[in-house]
This record gives C-alpha cells, sequence and structure tokens, in this order.
C-alpha cells in the first residue's frame, strides 16, 4: 500500500508492504538509522520514536497505521545546529555508554517531560519503565532527565 507522512518536517511517501513496521520504514526507506530495533517486541524501547507528538516504540507500529501522520526521530531533535535541551544533558551528565538505547531513552525523555516538565526522580524512572538500557545502571540517563527538565524552567 502507498504511506504518505511527514517525518521531521519533511513529506516521505513510499509503497510499502502491508506487514512493514514503522521503524523499517524509518530506518531503509527514510534511511533514518538513529532509530534502533533491539527486541522486536516491544520490550526494549530502542526503537521509540514520537508519532504525532506521542512517542510509541516502532516496532509496535505497522507503517501503514502511521500514514498521514507526523513522526519526529532523533534526527529531528536538533535545530539550527543546537542539540536538543534532553540531548545536552545526555551530553552533560554522561548519561550513556555504548549509546544504543540513547535514541529511545532521549525520545521518551523527550515525550515525559512534555507530559511532565517537573518530573521527581521517581516519576522519570517510572516514566522510563519501558526502556531498557544494559549499561549505564540508568542512574547518570535519570540525571540527564532532571538536567534537562531544569534546563527546561
Ligand atoms: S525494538 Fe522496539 S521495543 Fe525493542
Ligand atoms: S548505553 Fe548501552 S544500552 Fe544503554
Amino acid at each position: 500500500m502507498k504511506v504518505e507522512l511527514t517525518v521531521n518536517g519533511k513529506e516521505v511517501t513510499a509503497d510499502v508492504e502491508d506487514r512493514m513496521l514503522l521503524v523499517h520504514l524509518l530506518r531503509d526507506v527514510a534511511n533514518l538509522t538513529a532509530t534502533n530495533i533491539g527486541c522486536e517486541t516491544t520490550s526494549c524501547g530502542a526503537c521509540t520514536v514520537l508519532l504525532d507528538g506521542e512517542s510509541v516504540k516502532s516496532c509496535t507500529v505497522l507503517a501503514a497505521q502511521a500514514d498521514g501522520q507526523s513522526v519526529t526521530t532523533l534526527e529531528g531533535l536538533a535545530a539550527d545546529g543546537q542539540m536538543h535541551a534532553v540531548q545536552q544533558a545526555f551530553h552533560q551528565e554522561h548519561g550513556l555508554q555504548c549509546g544504543f538505547c540513547t535514541p529511545g531513552m532521549v525520545m521518551a525523555i523527550v515525550s515525559l517531560l512534555k507530559e511532565n516538565p517537573s518530573p521527581t526522580e521517581a516519576e522519570v524512572r517510572t516514566g522510563l519503565e519501558g526502556n531498557i538500557c544494559r549499561c549505564t545502571g540508568y542512574h547518570n540517563i535519570v540525571r540527564a532527565a532532571l538536567a534537562a527538565a531544569e534546563a527546561g524552567k
């Protein structure tokens, strides 16, 4: 089927199989490879993107379901050569090690802070329950989320 969506502000049109996942459309058709594939079973959060502003696991959404909608990936966050506040906070707080989970973590935190601009540490930890990191122990990721919230005040 033909799908037309907006990805990071640009129109993307493609003929896709009905079963194609959104994450595959982003990586293989739109060539946006920041969005990672970890589990493909909705467990790890590596594939988190924003769909019409809401965070979704793009391995759980069919490309066809995103037809007519707007997607934001990690590549779409920086503006005018400046990192997004959440990206800056990850840099400042060293919120990553191997970086595999990072795009999904950043997108999940962008969504979290949109819904709750001043979260507590507990609320950040709860909000990131769907995103798995096997390297950091989460501590600096949570610090980065709180620092981004502070910077947004
Ligand atoms: S790849 Fe989508 S949740 Fe793990
Ligand atoms: S930094 Fe390696 S999985 Fe999170």
